[in-house]
């Protein structure tokens, strides 16, 4: 697939087949702008979103048609390159809705109840330059200078009205959201998205991925919470761990992925025996054990260099969709005695209420002014 429609029902990005790459960017809104500016911005980045999505420049006269005496409009660096199946996914944090400043977009009132930062959990280890955020863009693409360019000229937009925070490159999917995908793998070298929700199962979708027109505020129906985790991987470390010792700690088998219990990739898993550890990954995320929760994964694996000891800073981009941030919280909760946590740190966090699709001649998040 090339080209996926930025218009519709639900925002592209979330049941679409993952893409290869990921580039995630997190804005601040600039001191003292105005509701009137919020507006402005989130139209100009859906008019730039859904001409990117179709591969074209982010307007008319893009990098080279315009004036010769002034800067292009589009940077130019994804000239000639197809759309690469390019979706931007656009989520509001909770200090859009108020913050030191107040009540500056006149929206305060409209903040979903569950869009607060999210809780501290045990061993959290965060860095305020990977966390937080009024705004978010999740940029996918199966070329990785598609998702750049398109976070580089949004960026560009936004100027004078919001701000890059910080952003995060991803390669590599850890998850997949159809049937037709193979499973990836992440840096542990397992299997990933085995069992997460997948875009063909529309009830799992309407109980745990979308908010609900009963769901509370109205103007988020349709939508959706976005939870960003940047997970640091203590790799070198987990390589030194035999195998079956890392089959325990995930409850699954390396090679084909399939649970410990027996049967293949998706048997599925049977926790009456000792097979499974109480304690594994696999056996506290499970449904089973948390009331029946369920979220959508669709993390990417990241590498940002190497430290001086000759280890890579790498690790797992976690992203998850939710119909309530409740979910995550509990999740997240019952796996403070998780055997993975030796060998992961969690170094990022932000949450983000992702509005629903955008209807032509709208623009995201249109519902909530
Ligand atoms: C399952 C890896 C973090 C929630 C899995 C599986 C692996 C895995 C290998 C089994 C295959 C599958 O069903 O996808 C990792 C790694 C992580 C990580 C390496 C961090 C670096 C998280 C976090 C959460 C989470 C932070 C949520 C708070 C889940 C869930 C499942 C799962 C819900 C499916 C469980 C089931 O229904 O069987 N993960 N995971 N994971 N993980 Fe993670």
């Amino acid at each position: 697939h090339s080209a996926y429609g930025f218009f519709g029902e639900h925002q592209a990005g979330i049941t679409t087949p993952v893409q290869d790459h990921l580039h995630f960017a997190s804005f601040d809104m600039m001191p003292r702008t105005d509701r009137e500016d919020l507006i402005s911005l989130l139209q100009d980045w859906s008019y730039a979103a859904s001409r990117m999505a179709q591969g074209l420049e982010v307007s008319a006269t893009g990098a080279v048609g315009g004036s010769a005496e002034a800067p292009p409009d589009d940077t130019g660096e994804a000239l000639g390159l197809p759309a690469s199946g390019l979706t931007l996914t656009f989520g509001f944090g909770p200090g859009l809705f108020e913050n030191e400043e107040g009540d500056r977009y006149g929206i305060a009132a409209q903040r979903p109840a569950g869009l607060e930062r999210l809780p501290a959990f045990l061993g959290d280890d965060l860095d305020p330059q990977a966390s937080h955020g009024d705004l978010c863009i999740q940029a996918c693409a199966d070329d990785p200078q598609v998702a750049v360019h398109a976070i580089r000229n949004l960026s560009r937009i936004a100027f004078g009205r919001a701000r890059l925070r910080w952003s995060q490159l991803g390669f590599g999917k850890t998850s997949r959201t159809t049937t037709t995908q193979a499973t990836p793998r992440n840096l542990f070298g397992f299997k990933d998205g085995t069992a997460n929700i997948l875009a063909d199962d529309a009830a799992a979708l309407r109980d745990h991925v979308w908010v609900s027109t009963q769901d509370e505020p109205a103007w988020l129906a349709g939508g959706s919470y976005l939870v960003a985790r940047k997970i640091a991987m203590l790799i070198e470390t987990w390589d030194r761990v035999r195998l079956s010792e890392q089959d325990a700690i995930i409850g699954r088998d390396k090679g084909e992925g399939a649970p410990l219990s027996g049967g293949d990739e998706f048997t599925a898993p049977d926790f009456q025996g000792t097979a499974i550890d109480e304690n594994s990954h696999m056996s506290l995320a499970h449904p089973e054990h948390n009331d029946g929760i369920r979220i959508l994964r669709r993390g990417y694996n990241y590498v940002d260099g190497n430290n001086d000891l000759g280890r890579l800073d790498a690790g797992l981009f976690f992203l998850s969709y939710q119909r309530d941030p409740a979910q995550f919280v509990s999740l997240q909760r019952r796996l403070s005695t998780d055997r993975m946590n030796e060998y992961i740190r969690h170094v990022g966090s932000g949450i983000w209420a992702v509005p629903a699709g955008v209807k032509p001649g709208s623009y995201i998040g249109a519902d909530l002014f």
